[in-house]
């Protein structure tokens, strides 16, 4: 078991590299199973998720290597790694998934339960092979995530759905069909698997309510080079003319913005001063409008951006919606800015249900909360003071660690494997930012 520790009180000042986005390349390694070769993956960030992905694939019959892009290309086939790919902090940024002719159907061991962007391989495997066997996923502990609307748009597109013994099983009798689509409620999940099944159906498919999110749109563009013909890619109308063959290619992940709005509200907490390097504003408009609202000062380069802070923030209120709304997955980074804000907020979770639970673990640091259905109230008094606390999904670590940063004393955040399922090098890089953070292992007790 490892924790981090946290010693309050220091700016973040300095520049961080934003690395890929884990919501995206989660997805693009599943588009992979599309089209027999090699697929290159490039910007891959270094956590827990892709080496559980990989493993996900490599039952699937794929071989996943990884390298350094410095390295050249990952070693060839035939030479794998054991375990598929390494552990974080030893990896590279380029993954190499060989797909054969005929990969398997079946992901349905232990594995594919622990993340919940596995049932992403559903779609591509119903759609080449005919038929995907693919375990309940599992993931984070942040509501009951159904699949409804997964299931009802791969049965529109001609797939039989069923549930046999806790896993999914799709089959197709031939190329699925072609159709119209209309979700009803802008999934992410469900709008990547459904496109990932059209691409290779028969006749055009429209997907209508699409979510818009940038992950989604990465993904539409390395289906496009791989040869899928899709209309209105970052629209929420996908329109999409089946072909019959697609080829692997190489593809760049698009960098992480949840990532890089960690660090723009880490900046603003610290009273810092911090360039987020490679992070796109672009994909963080109504995040960067709040965080300019609660004193900010927010500077668009080519190459990036830059967040200063420079005294207490002001409270803003915040509602999460789908992209292009405020993201559910900067909430516990937010309540966290608020605990330390000069006024009372209100934050409205409108995503997933139980995103909340965050709030009892803040609550334990000295932070005023109220939480009443998806809404939030956040008061004043502001001083928050360290303790130990549990991080029960990867943005509530994310969100623990930053109100560590401005407790009075010591903060210990424990269970950081979900804040290693999304955070290359978290520790390493606030280190470099100037915080007074480590990852510390407790012994075994005998
Ligand atoms: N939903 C349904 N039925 C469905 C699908 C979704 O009711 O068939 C509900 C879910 O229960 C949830 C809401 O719709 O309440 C949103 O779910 P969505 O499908 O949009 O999310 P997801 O695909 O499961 C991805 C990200 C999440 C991110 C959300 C929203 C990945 C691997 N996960 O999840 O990321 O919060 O989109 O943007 O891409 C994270 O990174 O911390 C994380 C949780």
């Amino acid at each position: 078991m490892e924790r981090f520790v946290v010693t309050g009180g220091t700016r973040l000042v300095g520049e961080v590299a934003v690395p890929g986005a884990k919501n995206s390349v989660l997805k693009l390694m599943a588009a992979s199973l599309l089209a027999a070769g090699r697929t290159t993956l490039t910007a891959v960030p270094d956590i827990l998720d892709v080496t559980v992905m990989a493993d996900v694939l490599t039952g699937l019959g794929a071989t996943v290597q990884r390298a350094p892009r410095s390295q050249g290309a990952a070693p060839s086939q035939g030479d794998p790694r054991p375990g598929g790919v390494a552990a974080p902090g030893a990896a590279g940024d380029r993954l190499c998934i060989d797909i054969p002719q005929d990969a398997g159907g079946a992901a349905d061991g232990d594995l594919v339960r622990r993340i919940r962007a596995s049932v992403a391989v559903l779609g591509p495997l119903v759609a080449r092979r005919g038929e995907a066997r693919v375990a309940l996923p599992g993931g984070d502990a942040i509501g009951s995530r159904a699949l409804d609307i997964h299931i009802h748009g791969l049965t529109q597109l001609g797939a039989v759905v069923d549930v046999e013994d806790g896993i999914l099983v799709a089959r197709s009798d031939g190329r699925l069909q072609g159709t119209s689509i209309w979700l009803d409620f802008p999934s992410v999940g469900a709008t990547e698997n459904l496109l990932m099944a059209a691409v290779l159906a028969k006749g055009t498919t429209v997907i209508d309510n699409a979510a818009r999110e940038p992950e989604i749109a990465d993904l539409c563009a390395m289906l496009a080079a791989m040869g899928a013909r899709i209309g209105g890619a970052g629209s929420s109308t996908l329109v999409i003319d089946g072909v019959d063959e697609l080829s692997a290619v190489e593809h760049e992940t698009v960098p992480d913005r949840i990532v890089a709005g960690t660090y723009a509200v880490g900046a603003l907490m610290t009273c810092g001063d911090v360039m987020i390097r490679g992070g796109r504003a672009g994909n963080l408009t109504i995040v960067l409008e709040k965080l300019v609202e609660a004193g900010a000062q927010v500077d668009v380069r080519d190459d990036g951006f830059r967040v200063v802070g420079r005294e207490r923030p002001r409270s803003i209120d915040v509602v999460t919606l789908p992209y292009p709304g405020f993201p559910t997955d900067l909430l516990p980074q937010v309540i966290a800015l608020e605990a330390i804000s000069s006024g009372t907020s209100l934050i409205t979770e409108n995503v997933f249900d139980s995103r909340f639970v965050f709030c009892r673990e803040l609550h334990k640091l000295g932070a005023d909360l109220r939480t009443d259905g998806h809404h939030v109230v956040v008061r004043p008094p502001a001083k928050l003071t360290g303790g130990r606390v549990t991080a029960s999904d990867v943005r509530a670590g994310a969100g623990l660690v930053l109100a560590g940063l401005v407790a009075e004393g010591v903060t210990e955040v424990t269970e950081v494997h979900h804040i290693d399922r999304g955070y290359a090098h978290f520790v390493e890089d606030l280190r470099a930012l100037g915080a007074d953070i480590s990852r510390v292992q407790d012994r075994a007790v005998a």
